[in-house]
């Protein structure tokens, strides 16, 4: 008789057991992450981005607004936004972008997952596009002299 009892005392364990386990996932819900982010990346005659790191998730859509708050024409002081695929060689990629200043500084080839126009101060330009998968990507300025500072990382989670 005793091993009935112990029986069904283990039964009952276990189911008390099972409840809590449900109220513990249901609190621990991830929370929903929203589909589209939009990031303003500023710049000036200064030749910086006042971003460094740039945090978005994957799946996620980036609506990216490139400002040029500083004063000089494009043609001395153009800023671009050119996001690079992984494994591209950033030296090598400035190089080729040096000399496609009549493609306003975007080299061809397969290099670049999005970027902006070239501009000048006191304006912006926006682009839309979708988040790459997880990693870190590297961005840059194209215009000439520009990459070594004009930099920064876009963090993929
Ligand atoms: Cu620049």
């Amino acid at each position: 008789m005793k091993k009935i009892y112990y029986l069904i005392l283990i039964i009952l364990i276990g189911c008390v057991n099972n409840t809590n386990t449900k109220v513990e996932l249901n609190s621990e819900d991830e929370p929903e992450i929203s589909k589209e982010i939009s990031i303003e990346l500023s710049t000036s005659d200064n030749m910086l981005f006042d971003k460094k790191i740039i945090y978005v998730n994957s799946r996620q859509k980036i609506t990216l607004t490139l400002n040029h708050i500083g004063e000089f024409d494009k043609k001395i002081m153009g800023h671009n936004f050119v996001l690079l695929k992984k494994e591209v060689d950033i030296t090598d990629f400035a190089m080729r972008a040096m000399k496609a200043r009549k493609n306003e500084y975007i080299p061809k080839g397969d290099d670049i997952i999005a970027y902006t126009k070239l501009i000048g101060g006191g304006e912006s330009d926006t682009i839309i596009f979708d988040a790459p998968e997880k990693g870190s990507y590297t961005y840059i300025c194209s215009f000439p002299g520009h990459y070594g500072i004009m930099r920064g990382i876009l963090i993929v989670k």
